[in-house]
């Protein structure tokens, strides 16, 4: 819930509730709120599988609409309180959730059924409602978490789009690495720009991945890189590990990659149980001989939206690729607010 950034967590009983969009909204609220919970079942099957057999069973639903939110500021990491018939409902959904399950009601339901797979299910009868409250069940997200789907058209940023084009033909004509900087305001348009080119890119018989940081992330700080092999190797957050390591090692054979250290080093960016990242230079070559291997064969965008939150390590590692990638006709697009010179003053 702290990946998919839920601003605040807390138990009542057995039942646990998270609050995504408050205090700040960033529009996809709901949608992480359900990739949250479309994540908990792996980890409460492994916590099963791990001595003692706690056998756990979860029921989860996420609900979406107006509450009245009170922050504590007395509070070091200021506690909400959040009233609302939105919280009642997502209660007597949660009630009525198949074991495993992640019930949503209508308004979550509207706000992802572009990028979430769900399917309508009886409404759910409940106490103190007049009307059975309508329910879907949440199956699957369709898109990787960067993608948006489509929207108005495109305008006015030929020179811009221009520039973004040389440097991409460049690349590809010297088979050489470019990271290219977009830095600007938000709603500038900086990841509409992206997604504008990456459609050119994939239209030219290119590749492109969108890979996005996450504000309130709290892991090991390759959040990106943990995105990029899952895209490339399909492998989704709810696989149990064994899955997720099979597709690693599948993916990297793909790439001709199949020697057992360098599977060891990038199941770090796959996240699995045998990760291990304390060496840093190993690491890093790795994930060189990783992006040279997925761009050997044709020209590759990786665009990394908010940039500006990425953890020190992740520029680290983006700037080093740059630099040390060879024969490799790729370009790092990075995509990030002005404040990113504070953290970096020589970014770029
Ligand atoms: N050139 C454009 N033509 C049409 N619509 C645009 C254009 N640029 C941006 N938009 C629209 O404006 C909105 C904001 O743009 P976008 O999300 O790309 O901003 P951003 O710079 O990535 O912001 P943030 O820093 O918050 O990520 C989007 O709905 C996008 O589709
Ligand atoms: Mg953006």
């Amino acid at each position: 819930m702290c990946r998919r950034m839920s601003s605040a967590r807390w138990s009542i009983g057995d039942a646990v509730m998270a609050v995504f969009g408050s205090p700040v909204a960033r529009g996809d609220d709901a949608e992480r709120a359900v990739r949250a919970a479309l994540a908990i079942p792996r980890i409460i099957e492994q916590l099963n599988a791990s001595s003692p057999h706690p056998d756990l069973e979860i029921h989860m639903a996420v609900n979406t609409g107006e509450a009245v939110v009170t922050i504590d500021p007395g509070s070091p990491d200021g506690d909400l309180l959040v009233a609302g018939d939105v919280v009642n409902t997502a209660s007597r959904l949660q009630g009525a959730a198949p074991p495993g399950r992640v019930l949503i009601g209508e308004e979550t339901f509207r706000a992802t059924r572009r990028v979430i797979r769900s399917e309508p299910v009886p409404a759910v009868a409940a106490k103190g409602k007049r009307e059975p409250i309508p329910a879907w069940v949440a199956i699957e997200a369709l898109v990787p978490l960067a993608v948006r789907p489509a929207q108005m058209p495109f305008v006015g940023r030929d020179g811009e789009s221009g520039l973004v084009r040389d440097i991409w033909s460049r690349a590809v004509a010297e088979r050489r690495p470019h990271l290219v900087t977009i830095l600007g305001e938000a709603g500038i348009g900086k990841t509409r720009l992206a997604e504008e080119f990456s459609f050119d890119v994939k239209e030219t018989g290119g590749q492109a991945f969108h890979v996005r940081e996450l504000p309130y992330e709290q892991s090991s700080g390759y959040e990106t890189f943990v995105q990029l092999v899952h895209e490339v190797a399909g492998i989704f957050e709810s696989d149990p590990n064994p899955v997720a390591m099979a597709k690693l090692e599948a993916s990297l054979d793909h790439l001709g990659l199949a020697d057992p250290a360098l599977v060891q080093l990038l199941s770090v960016f796959a996240r699995t149980p045998e990760a291990v990242a304390d060496d840093r230079r190993s690491l890093f070559e790795a994930a060189r001989r990783y992006v040279e291997a997925l761009a050997s064969t044709t020209g590759t965008l990786i665009v990394f939206e908010d940039v500006h939150w990425a953890h020190p390590s992740t520029l680290d590692l983006i700037t080093s690729l740059a630099g040390r990638a060879r024969d490799a006709p790729i370009v790092f697009l990075a995509l990030a607010r002005p404040e990113l010179l504070d953290l970096r003053p020589a970014w770029g």
